[in-house]
């Protein structure tokens, strides 16, 4: 009775505001085969973040290029030989991607953490086409933060060629300027508040790079936000641009205004790209001062004009879930006591790092976030609580996220793409995701089918939330 209830409100009030969404096109390129193989080493290496002229800094990555970029193409069965030369544990972890459990990523929950010096293989087939990325599971405040992080594309959705295709990773980094060294990146105040923020933004870690494009085409864009801490509102000026997909997942085009996007958020977008000799630029409204991202240039001869009309990506595959009949869960967010007692202690003034306040509050297992009240205790991933809820295989759920604090939370579920049937958001289509932002006051009502068993993890993408207690997870037997 409730739940026949609860659904038929859910699509009565879902994004009211937001674009009517327009079926999508079959796919119209048929499954790829075969296996990739790829090689590569977390290491630390040197990069100039700060540009040509400046000092460079000692960053975490998995290739000699900065967030290393993967592309398949879908029905491709990937590969991987891993390597750490870093001198601490890590793991990769497959943001976005259904794939089994056991390559999930979670060091001791779903594989042994990768020691200094191991190897480890994942092998997985990707069921979904759209842009993903991985990352570690472990220290991620530190292994994040020095930019440990790579791309992953699966290739198929295309409904017509773009005349370019340029992934667009957005992270900050916390520098100090005058050396390139490393500021703290978690600092107390920052990880009992919205986070401690980076001093040098960049895209494609570069300070706000000029990208050419080929002048008047249709240009695929794959923003990626892989900051620990940021949330942009994003909008491209000086060129016409509509969203194609969300978290990878294809949606009816719709004209790009202004988009939130938080930690671990995808964007595709089409854009128009700026006539030859012109140029657009990608601007973050966040805060008073609007930020200049990235520049995009027109290259070449003029493309032929047409009007604006971004073809769809064809519709993807993530199984729908049966709202008629569905268990419902909630996931509270909040602040936990400890980060109450914390929060009380630290200073508004000034923003000193604390690191022996930090320490003791993980070693006393004070951690400032919970879920459901529960929060992941301290340090790493290896004293494993019990679940937050145990599923069954095969059911659909609907999930309620509330948020009780008063800072913004980008929720992710590791595992299930899952359908974003209703939230305060206004202008987004019925969607999608794997990663949502729960602003303050929030209620964002999700729902899933748990089509593969394992324990999945359920947490905050704001990495000092998640790495403080903001993390659980649920098992599907
Ligand atoms: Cu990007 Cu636990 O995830
Ligand atoms: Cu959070």
């Amino acid at each position: 009775g409730l739940a026949v209830a609860g659904a038929a409100l859910l699509s009565a009030r879902g994004f009211a505001k937001g674009p009517k969404a327009v079926p999508l096109p079959a796919r119209t390129v048929g499954p790829a085969s075969g296996e990739k193989k790829v090689s590569f080493a977390a290491a630390q290496r040197s990069l100039k973040l700060m540009g040509a002229d400046r000092p460079a800094s000692r960053v975490w990555t998995y290739a000699d290029e900065p967030f290393h970029l993967i592309r398949l193409a879908q029905g491709e069965t990937l590969s991987v030989d891993f390597e750490n030369r870093l001198p601490e544990h890590t793991s990769i972890h497959w943001h976005g991607l259904r794939i089994p459990n056991d390559q999930d990523g979670v060091p001791y929950m779903t594989q042994p953490p990768v020691k200094p010096g191991e190897r480890h293989a994942y092998r997985f087939t990707p069921p979904d086409t759209g842009t993903f990325w991985f990352h570690p599971h472990c220290d991620t405040v530190a292994q994040l933060g020095r930019g440990l992080a790579g791309v992953m594309v699966v290739e198929g959705d295309e409904t017509r060629a773009y005349d370019a295709d340029v992934a667009l990773v957005l992270k900050d980094w916390r520098l100090d300027e005058a050396t390139g060294e490393w500021l703290p990146f978690m600092t107390t105040r920052g990880a009992l508040r919205a986070g401690t923020f980076g001093t040098v933004r960049t895209a494609n870690a570069q300070v706000a790079p000029t990208i050419k494009l080929p002048a008047g085409g249709d240009c695929r864009i794959r923003i990626l936000n892989l900051d620990l801490t940021r949330v942009g509102d994003l909008s491209f000026e000086g060129m016409e641009a509509a969203v194609i997909a969300i978290d990878g997942n294809p949606v009816s085009p719709f004209p790009l205004k202004e988009w939130r996007l938080g930690p671990a958020m995808r964007l595709d977008v089409v854009v128009r790209a700026p006539a030859a000799g012109g140029r657009g630029t990608l601007v973050d409204y966040f805060s008073a001062n609007p930020v200049t991202l990235a520049t995009f240039s027109g290259e070449g001869e003029d493309r032929p004009k047409s009007a604006f009309d971004p073809a769809p990506l064809s519709k993807g595959d993530i199984p729908e879930p049966k709202l008629k009949g569905a268990e419902r869960l909630k996931f509270a967010f909040a602040t936990a006591a400890g980060g109450k007692a914390a929060l009380a202690a630290s200073a508004e003034e000034g923003d000193p790092l604390d690191k022996a306040l930090l320490d003791s509050l993980c070693a006393s297992d004070k951690v400032n976030w919970s879920v459901n009240g529960e929060s992941w205790p301290a340090g790493d991933h290896s004293r494993i609580p019990p679940p937050l809820f145990t599923l069954r295989q095969g059911r659909s759920y609907v999930a309620e996220l509330t948020n009780e604090t008063p800072h913004v939370h980008p929720i992710h579920l590791h595992g299930f793409t899952f359908k974003v049937l209703s939230s305060t958001r206004a202008g987004a289509p019925v969607h999608f995701a794997d990663t949502v932002l729960l602003t303050p006051k929030d209620r964002i009502t999700i729902a899933f089918v748990a089509d593969r068993p394992g324990d999945w993890m359920v947490h905050c993408h704001l990495i000092e939330h998640q790495d403080t207690g903001m993390m659980g997870y649920v098992k599907v037997v």
